[in-house]
């Protein structure tokens, strides 16, 4: 038998775990449409309490969760505050241009935070008819792009309260913000609390194979939910997925902790091999960004050779790679992972 791959691309490959599989058959269901699957229904509630708000919405994908939330809190026209590296930005395939129609104003700081101050002098809610308002402030958390970077509440804070002085709303693109609240030993609703709605996805470090959720007050998930349905986003028997998402939630959340564990065991390995320069240095939860510096062994050369050993990373252009570290992934795996880099590198 070979030894299976050790698949380090995302925390997205996880496959659901038997006993995932086995709430997901025995999934009582409903067509969710009418409002009327009993796992999905359960879900909204339990993940709109988790993440401190009145409702939430269980949608296909974290893409889909971002792109209504900007549509139900925007016009056309508006100007949208995020980081250059934001997810929205850089790998919604220009979603919200596209369909919310809006346009974004880029700032930010290295760890994926916002400049409070500049977020502030960059706000117009005036009537001059030239200038674009703005209609929202988003920010995400974990931060992907920049590291996987956990933003503790005083990174956000000063934001929030920049926005509250101008009438602002915010959202949070927390795909990963149980990542980032094991980090950080906070409850998941103290990073959620600034925001006014917030995202979670299931199909992550949780381990469920589809799904996750908008959250906020009933007023505004009752647009989202129109929305949803606008974007195909209605899914009928649902409850197989939500059944799924709701075993994650309840045994793959403070597990988390082992994957960050895992990626500076793994960071740690990187950081001593000949040519590798962790982007970031070492990581706050579970992704790592290197650059590779050999004078023979480019970036396309590196994920092949490691391939051919059984270990899948994702290369982002010529001299960069990520890897992410999740439920699939045992120590074991970062152990093989970092002899592998260390055969093809210090050869
Ligand atoms: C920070 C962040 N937001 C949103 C998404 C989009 O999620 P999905 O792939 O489910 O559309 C991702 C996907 O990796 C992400 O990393």
């Amino acid at each position: 038998m070979t030894d299976p791959l050790i698949d380090l691309r995302s925390d997205t490959v996880t496959k659901p775990t038997p006993a995932m599989r086995k709430v997901m058959a025995d999934a009582e269901v409903g067509d969710d449409v009418y409002g009327e699957d009993p796992n999905v229904n359960a879900l909204q509630e339990e993940a709109a309490a988790l993440l401190g708000m009145e409702a939430s919405l269980f949608v296909p994908s974290g893409t889909m969760a971002n792109q209504i939330a900007l549509q139900a809190h925007t016009q056309p026209g508006d100007e949208v505050i995020a980081h250059p590296q934001s997810h929205l930005i850089r790998a919604e395939s220009g979603a919200g241009a596209a369909l919310a129609g809006v346009q974004f104003r880029t700032m930010g700081n290295p760890d994926g935070s916002l400049p409070a101050e500049e977020v502030g002098e960059s706000i117009y809610r005036g009537d001059n008819p030239h200038y674009p308002p703005t209609g929202l402030i988003c920010m995400e958390n974990t931060n992907n792009f920049a590291g996987g970077t956990a933003l503790p509440p005083e990174r956000i804070d000063p934001v929030a309260e920049k926005a509250r002085q101008h009438g602002v709303a915010m959202h949070l693109d927390g795909a990963r913000v149980l990542n980032a609240a094991i980090a950080l030993d906070l409850k998941p609703a103290r990073l959620t609390a600034p925001f006014q709605s917030a995202t979670l996805c299931f199909s992550k470090g949780l381990g469920a194979p589809v799904g996750s959720v908008v959250a906020g007050d009933k007023d505004f998930i009752a647009v989202c939910l129109r929305y949803r349905k606008m974007y195909g986003g209605g899914m009928r028997q649902a409850g197989v997925l939500a059944a799924a998402a709701r075993h994650a939630l309840e045994h793959h959340v403070e597990r988390l902790a082992e994957d960050h564990e895992n990626a500076r065991r793994l960071a740690e390995g990187l950081g001593n091999t000949p040519h590798l320069k962790l982007t970031h240095g070492l990581p706050e939860t579970n992704m790592i960004f290197f650059e590779c510096g050999h004078p023979r062994i480019g970036m396309e050369k590196l994920v092949a050779e490691l391939a051919a050993r059984g270990v899948l990373i994702g290369g982002m252009g010529p001299y960069q790679a990520r890897v992410v570290t999740h439920l699939d992934v045992d120590r074991a795996g970062i152990e093989k992972t970092i002899g592998a880099f260390q055969q093809i590198l210090a050869a």
